[in-house]
């Protein structure tokens, strides 16, 4: 059930720019459902539960510091492989390397505050969505 759904949360960066509506209009122009949708600010004990994979990384302090600055939106999405169609859509981590018209090419700062999260996996996705959202919250 979880192969074609995805989790994503748009950052602070790109909530404090105003790029919400935006970014949920190219999403829903590719065809993907929102199944669940809510606007959130993510405390640091749940930033670092979120990204605890990166946990030995260098830049872990600073990812959690940025994700927890201000409000995201987070949402699960559907559609037929959706985890690496939706990576598609928001291009590569850095920006720079984003391909045009990605989410990221077009909305993202840099590759610290890069506009958008996607999973990488089906099973991170089912555990991301489960993280954000309750099982009477998932439409
Ligand atoms: P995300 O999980 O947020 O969708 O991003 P991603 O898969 O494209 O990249 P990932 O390797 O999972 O890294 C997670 C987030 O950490 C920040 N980052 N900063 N300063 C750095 O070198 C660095 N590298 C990664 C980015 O915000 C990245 O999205
Ligand atoms: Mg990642």
């Amino acid at each position: 059930m979880a192969t074609n759904r995805t989790l994503t949360m748009i950052k602070p960066d790109a909530v404090k720019a105003g790029h919400i509506g935006a970014i949920l209009n190219q999403i829903n122009e590719a065809g993907f459902r929102i199944v669940s949708l809510k606007m959130t600010q993510l405390t640091k004990r749940g930033a670092e539960r979120f990204y605890e994979v990166h946990a030995e990384r260098p830049f872990y302090g600073e990812l959690v510091e940025f994700m927890t600055s201000g409000p995201i939106v987070a949402a699960i999405l559907e559609k037929d492989n959706a985890v690496a169609d939706f990576r598609k859509l928001i291009g590569a981590t850095n920006p720079a390397d984003a391909e045009a018209g990605t989410i990221r090419a077009k909305y993202a700062k840099s590759l610290g505050e890069n506009a958008v999260h996607g999973s990488d996996s089906d099973e991170n996705a089912e555990i991301e969505g489960n993280f954000h959202f309750g099982g009477t919250e998932q439409f």
